[in-house]
């Protein structure tokens, strides 16, 4: 057998090597599962699991786990504050507890939630440049209880975790910001452009009239591009939270319509929905980040619709999910844009010059619609319609 000392070093190794693999990903779940990963084989664990800490809400969620797969509803729980992790994070200590349901700190709101039964638990906080970016866990020693070189081999997985998420956050923003601000430059530049013009003395009424409608619209454009930037870049980095409740499809649909229904009378477009299965229309989503997709799926319809056109909503139960079908009698996409849609900023050269928009609309809805689950397919034909199909997981 060998000696403790020899074990304590083999781990250790162990470490650097798992810090050499992260550094070598950006990919913020690649990491995570990484972590988790190891950090149940070093402490010879059952599981492990991220919690990352969202400032704005000053709360903990559920991130990454060993578990997850089996236990979906992880990532629907926001962690109370009365709990070891919600401690650990406000402490910024680690913890070992040998059975937690002796420790008042203990809250059994995440075992009864996915029915697990928890016994030991090493926590320990994730901190970088004393920024508390999460915790990370480790749950139930397969033998014996967990010790204090457990721990320490847990704190210093947990800063090396804690450093590679920092990196790929500041990564992808510095990347996301170069995005935006090389955005930013169109709509701004036309409003220079115009503002001088309009100085000009010999303009007409009207020509004022016009460029001064030109600078509400580019205005417009950069509040909507703004907007759009800060949802996708939340989205992207794995800050928005999803809560997960019951939504009625039908009920949305039409909440929708009525809302876009001034836009679509502007191009007297008319607005459709039929649903097959009444029944079964109830989805298992985040009804707020559902209509946003939906509303922005609409949108789309109207926007490269041509006058007195049509937009049909349909629901179908297809088993375990619901699709929800946005056709409309557009002008259509032509095969070579469909692969490039859900690419940030992505527009196709034909409605470019034209059409307002920021390009982000459909990344937007892949990453809500991903986060949630769920799937969506888009066919066109040039100059006859699109169909977008969205399938949602069922309500369970
Ligand atoms: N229903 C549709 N019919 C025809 N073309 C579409 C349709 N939906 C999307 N497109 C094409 O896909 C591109 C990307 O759509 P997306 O919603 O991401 O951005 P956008 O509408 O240009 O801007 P935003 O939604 O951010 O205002 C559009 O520019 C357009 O070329
Ligand atoms: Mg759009």
């Amino acid at each position: 057998m060998k000696a403790e000392n020899d074990i304590t070093i083999e781990k250790y190794k162990a470490i650097l090597e798992i810090s050499n693999n992260l550094a070598s990903t950006l990919d913020i779940d690649t990491i995570l599962n990484h972590i988790t990963e190891s950090a149940v084989e070093l402490l010879n664990a059952n599981e492990a699991s991220i919690l990352l800490y969202d400032p704005s809400k000053e709360r903990l969620f559920f991130r990454s786990a060993t578990n997850m797969r089996y236990h979906e509803d992880l990532s629907k729980i926001l962690v109370p504050k009365e709990s070891l992790a919600g401690w650990v994070a406000e402490h910024h200590e680690a913890i070992i507890i040998d059975d937690v349901h002796t420790d008042t700190r203990f809250s059994d709101f995440v075992e009864k939630s996915i029915n697990y039964h928890t016994q030991s638990m090493c926590v320990v906080p994730m901190i970088v440049k004393d920024k508390l970016i999460g915790v990370l866990e480790v749950l139930n020693k397969k033998s014996g209880q967990f010790s204090a070189v457990d721990q320490e081999i847990l704190l210093a997985l947990g800063i090396q975790a804690a450093i590679a998420i920092e990196n790929s956050r500041l990564f992808h923003q510095s990347d996301t910001i170069a995005d935006l601000v090389h955005e930013l430059r169109t709509p701004l530049g036309a409003i220079n452009t115009i503002t001088y013009l309009l100085l000009r003395p010999e303009l007409t009424q009207d020509q004022k009239q016009t460029f001064v409608s030109t600078i509400q619209e580019e205005t417009e454009r950069l509040s909507e591009l703004v907007t759009n930037f800060l949802d996708f870049s939340r989205l992207e980095s794995g800050r928005e939270q999803f809560v997960w409740e019951p939504v009625d499809l039908f009920t949305l649909s039409k909440e929708c319509i009525l809302l876009v229904a001034p836009k679509a009378q502007d191009k007297h477009i008319d607005i459709s929905i039929e649903h097959k299965s009444p029944e079964s229309v109830i989805a298992s989503a985040d009804r707020n980040k559902l209509k946003q997709v939906l509303l922005n799926l609409l949108s789309n319809s109207i926007k490269y619709n041509k006058e007195n056109g049509r937009i049909n909503i349909s629901l179908f139960d297809a088993g375990h999910m619901i699709e929800l079908v946005v056709e409309d009698t557009g002008v259509g996409i032509a095969e070579k844009d469909l692969s490039e849609l859900f690419k940030k900023y992505y527009r196709s050269n034909d409605v470019h010059q034209t059409i307002q928009g920021t390009g982000l609309g459909l990344a937007i809805c892949k990453k809500i619609l991903e986060n949630l689950n769920a799937s969506i397919d888009i066919q066109s034909k040039v100059n006859i319609g699109t169909k977008v199909t969205v399938s949602i997981p069922k309500k369970g």
